[in-house]
């Protein structure tokens, strides 16, 4: 038994199914409580198990309250008479004219059959995220991939989306860049033209002055001061390093064709002026404590491995602010300034103490309101072949920017072996291919979980790859140059591959509502994949282009709805689906 059927079918099968325990049991029923479920067995579309909550809850025999159901149920034009199965399922098969009419009124819509949100949602949503002076690693790669993902999703289900790309531009190691900028002589303006070619490299020199020598981490500290009190020569060189950085992070944005642009970026600093406000709001409101010269809030619930209060640190030893105190005043903002409904963060598994404490701590403070929310979408790591944490060849941490110029190397050699394209063509398909091999590999699993980055398996031609759809939607593509079917065109499935496949494109709004409420791409990817895979069953037993004019028709629908199926769906995933391949 598949998953929970959620969307336009199975919303309609579950309020016939309530109308009819009604009706036969005598028992209020609620549609919402009808699970309905994609079958796996053949020859059965879709079960229900409500025969067998309803015999557990009240007493009674399930096969007999099932066939009281199925008695009472209104099946016209929709169902098949149903049948019971096992220890009391509800085996439902939809009627093959109102597929057949399915199919051929799915032409004409656009959205393949998801209706639009009842109620639009104002969503912020937190991804990305890098940190400035640093190369952007691996560790951001499925931030800005899962984000972007999701951002697309949301925004296709209807609602108001705003990304924002919280940037690390802040805080104590500003002060080590900038009087390490000094000394290698930088001159604090942007016209002197100097660049870091190397900003781990940059950091990593900075890092070691200020550990080795007590003069240079005192003028560090000095400028940290300096720069958070608004010292505009020291504004001047923290406004070069985060150029500098920014241009980094659009080159990766570029290739990756994720949709976040400079305007997207807001900043830890962005939100400091902001940060003195929400301390004493907090403090007003009783939420603080000071804790060894710290000021300090306890959210209710949050215990270490001593059974003693866990902090956030609402202001520093010395006055500082940190990264907690910035979350606060960064969700505020988007609440109160933006009108934030829902606040999204795509931020590692790591950070995921961290945000229950924050969101506790904005429930407290009334900040947060019953009907708005804040979700934490976690996520795993990307782990070398070795299992552990993936590193360059060179043993230090990957550059994003090499990763996914070799995608796309690996992906120009496979393109020029199948040897069909040249030039310019070739070069566009090879970045198609390259980088969606790597979302894919992202997207495709949980992302709660680990997986290991593995060229071969990525770019793998059969199986739950990127390319593979990419080449399914290609071939299809090729076929609807050659013919494509008129409005209207009347379908019949008769041959079983041709109802499978309906059935899968049928499903499209379901495994994307659920891909959505679970914020798991995944969902949709294991969809694109089976409903491909449908495809090449029913491309394999039913000619296309040399059947009879009427039937060739017929099948041309199904070849077109598949062809937006999976040109929709992987541009919800943020991929691309070129023409030829
Ligand atoms: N810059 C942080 C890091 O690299 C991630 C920021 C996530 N967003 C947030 N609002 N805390 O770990």
């Amino acid at each position: 038994v598949g998953h929970v059927v959620h969307g336009d079918v199975g919303r309609e099968l579950a309020g016939r199914i309530a109308a009819a325990v009604e009706t036969s049991q005598a028992v209020g029923c609620d549609p919402a409580d009808v699970a309905i479920r994609v079958s796996g067995r053949p020859g059965v579309d879709y079960q229900s198990t409500i025969a067998l909550s309803l015999a557990s809850e009240q007493g009674g025999d399930p096969q007999e309250i099932a066939a009281g159901i199925a008695a009472e149920l209104d099946t016209a034009d929709l169902l098949e008479p149903p049948e019971i199965g096992g220890p009391g399922f509800l085996n439902l098969v939809l009627r093959r004219e109102w597929l057949e009419q399915r199919a051929t009124a799915l032409l004409e819509d656009a959205r393949i059959g998801v209706a639009p949100a009842e109620r639009p949602r104002r969503i912020a949503i937190d991804y990305s995220s890098p940190n400035v002076a640093k190369q952007m690693h691996v560790g951001h790669l499925r931030s800005s991939i899962i984000g972007d993902a999701l951002a697309r999703m949301l925004r296709f289900a209807g609602h108001d989306v705003t990304p924002h790309n919280h940037l690390g531009d802040w805080g104590t190691p500003f002060g080590m860049l900038i009087e390490h900028l000094v000394e290698e002589g930088w001159t604090g303006s942007a016209s002197a033209g100097h660049t870091i070619v190397d900003l781990d490299g940059f950091y990593l020199e900075a890092r070691k002055k200020f550990d080795a020598d007590p003069d240079f981490a005192l003028r560090a500290r000095r400028r940290v001061v300096l720069l958070q009190g608004g010292d505009e020569q020291s504004t001047a060189f923290w406004r070069l390093l985060v150029d500098e950085s920014t241009r980094h992070f659009e080159q990766v944005y570029d290739l990756l064709g994720v949709g976040l642009t400079p305007d997207d970026s807001y900043g830890e600093s962005f939100y400091h002026p902001y940060l003195a406000g929400v301390v004493r709001d907090l403090t007003v409101q009783g939420l603080t404590e000071s804790s060894d010269g710290a000021i300090c809030a306890f959210p209710a619930g949050f215990f270490n491995r001593d059974g003693e209060r866990s902090p956030l640190i609402v202001r520093k030893r010395g006055g500082g602010y940190g990264y907690a105190i910035t979350d606060l005043a960064t969700a505020r903002y988007w609440i109160d300034n933006r009108g934030a409904e829902e606040l999204l963060y795509v931020v590692g598994n790591p950070q995921a103490q961290h945000f229950a404490m924050i969101f506790t701590l904005l429930r407290e403070a009334g900040w947060l309101s019953e009907d708005q929310r804040a979700e934490h979408i976690g996520f795993g790591s990307i782990l070398g072949d070795d299992g552990k944490t993936i590193r360059s060849r060179a043993g230090g941490s990957v550059k994003l920017i090499d990763l996914l110029r070799e995608a796309v190397e690996r992906a120009a050699a496979l393109v020029a072996e199948r040897g069909g394209l040249a030039g310019d063509d070739a070069a566009e398909v090879a970045r198609a291919v390259g980088i969606g091999a790597v979302k894919y590999a992202d997207l495709s699993g949980n992302r709660g979980k680990d997986y290991t980055f593995d060229w071969d398996r990525m770019l793998a031609m059969d199986g739950n790859t990127a390319v593979y759809l990419q080449y399914a939607n290609a071939r299809i593509r090729s076929i609807l140059r050659k013919a494509a079917p008129p409005a209207g065109t009347p379908v019949v499935l008769a041959d079983p591959a041709e109802r499978r496949l309906m059935l899968k494109i049928l499903q499209f709004p379901q495994a994307f509502d659920r891909a959505v409420t679970e914020r798991a791409p995944h969902r949709l990817c294991t969809y694109l994949y089976d409903t491909a895979r449908a495809f090449s069953g029913f491309y394999e037993s039913c000619p296309i282009l040399t059947a009879a004019p009427d039937l060739r028709d017929s099948r041309l629908v199904l070849v077109l709805l598949t062809s937006r199926v999976l040109t929709l769906g992987l541009s919800l995933l943020g991929i691309e689906a070129p023409e030829r391949l």
